[in-house]
């Protein structure tokens, strides 16, 4: 049967629910836009639906911020967390199932000679940086404006809440918090301009632990020349290049966006998309970086510290290795890519039909609609988008029982042609709205 909504009245326990969150929750509620009218507490999803606690069904375009990647409770998931929990979930020891999955890892990711795990893609863009300074014997990391890395106090510089960018390379703290001295450690760069970063990388090379860059930076995908740029100074230099591959490892290809842009870095974060929405990340990279963790380190009077209780538990690597298997059924990604595709083609229509300025940037999975009239290829460009616009979307989309986040619209393979359909259909229901939202 086709997806149909019609909002439900609150049922008295999401009510006595999102009282309680706002008692109890440090953070009060969290929600996809800005008006409270719009706050829910779900409490469960499968495939590409999520549902809440008044029974309200919707499509999740969210999906956990990217990692449902194969829906909600896939079945390989869940056959992988029965099939181990009940032999131990946690040692602090290798096992097996982490071998394994280190094996798979550098089988598929190009740049992943090692691997080392971790518990989200946070950890791994920390330790990842932490290798880099290691390796060099240097602090200082060059990101790009917007980026976002996770959580860390070096990652949480120039990231996408930006609203006020300081001038290359000052990085802006975008935390209470985060020690005074941390944006000293942090040079930050225009994304897409390669010029002027290749001339930053240079003047700082003495001080560089690293060039980290997300390869598709939030939504603004690389220009041609942008990552082979990055590539060719850093390698010239000895420079680390990290690719945060959070968002886009296993969702752009198997391979991630290394194998999808074709450039391979020396190391790179993964986690989200084979995580199956459990606590996981990894670093992967060349070998003689990657060493430093290991028993080379100590030899080398070198050795970077990175062990956590939880890395390499059972449970997250099960479901890992379970989920990396599954996205090598062949067509999957040509299939998630073409109802990506679709509905970012659609979007794009409508929106020009409408006649609303803007452009819909990202990859087929991964994609945004930015209402501005400009080009958007980096973090000053989506500046000038109409944010007004942006959340009024998210809302006309609940309303008709669809989620969405206020960055992407990610796609999974458990997202139907019904589901798309139904979305164009609300989409293109919305445009007049939209084309009045005013805060
Ligand atoms: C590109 C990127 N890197 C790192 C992170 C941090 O990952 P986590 O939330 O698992 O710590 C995110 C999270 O959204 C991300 O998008």
């Amino acid at each position: 049967m086709s997806f149909q909504f019609q909002r439900k009245s609150q049922s008295e326990r999401e009510r006595i629910l999102l009282e309680k969150s706002e008692q109890f929750l440090a953070c009060g509620i969290r929600s996809t836009t800005i008006r409270p009218g719009y706050n829910m507490i779900m409490k469960s999803g499968k495939g590409a639906h999520i549902t809440d606690t008044s029974d309200n069904e919707y499509i999740d375009y969210l999906l956990g911020s990217g990692p449902m990647f194969l829906g909600h409770s896939h079945p390989a998931m869940v056959e992988a967390v029965r099939g181990r929990v009940d032999q131990g979930t946690s040692f602090l020891l290798t096992n097996d199932v982490a071998i394994e999955l280190a094996e798979e890892i550098a089988r598929v990711v190009p740049c992943a000679e090692q691997v080392t795990f971790h518990n989200s893609g946070s950890e791994a863009t920390y330790y990842a940086l932490r290798m880099a300074r290691a390796y060099r014997g240097r602090d200082k990391m060059l990101k790009f404006e917007g980026a976002y890395h996770g959580m860390h106090d070096h990652a949480l510089m120039s990231a996408q809440f930006t609203m006020e960018p300081a001038d290359f390379p000052q990085a802006v703290s975008n935390s209470a918090g985060i020690p005074q001295q941390t944006s000293g450690d942090v040079l930050i760069a225009p994304f897409n301009d390669i010029e002027r970063t290749v001339e930053l990388i240079r003047k700082h090379a003495d001080e560089l632990a690293c060039v980290m860059v997300e390869p598709m930076c939030r939504t603004f995908t690389p220009l041609p020349g942008f990552l082979e740029g990055l590539r060719e100074v850093t390698r010239e230099l000895d420079i680390p290049l990290i690719f945060d591959e959070v968002v886009t490892g296993f969702r752009l290809a198997l391979g991630g966006a290394q194998e999808y842009y074709g450039v391979v870095p020396d190391l790179c974060a993964g986690a989200k998309a084979v995580t199956g929405g459990l606590p996981f990340g990894f670093v992967g990279g060349r070998r003689d970086i990657m060493e430093l963790a290991g028993a080379k380190g100590y030899e080398q009077g070198n050795h970077v510290r990175l062990t956590g209780t939880y890395s390499g538990n059972v449970i997250s690597t099960s479901v890992a290795l379970a989920l990396i298997k599954e996205l090598q059924t062949p067509g999957l990604y040509e299939e998630v890519n073409r109802k990506g595709l679709r509905l970012k083609n659609a979007l794009v229509e409508m929106l020009d039909h409408a006649d609303i300025p803007a452009t819909v940037i990202g990859e087929p999975t991964a994609f945004q609609p930015m209402f501005t009239s400009q080009e958007v290829i980096d973090h000053r460009s989506y500046l000038t988008i109409d944010w007004a616009k942006n959340f009024r979307l998210i809302e006309l989309l609940m309303d008709r029982g669809i989620v969405k986040g206020q960055e992407k619209f990610f796609i999974s393979t458990a997202h139907t042609d019904d589901d798309i359909d139904y979305t164009i259909d609300v989409l293109k229901d919305s445009m007049e709205e939209l084309k009045k939202a005013t805060f």
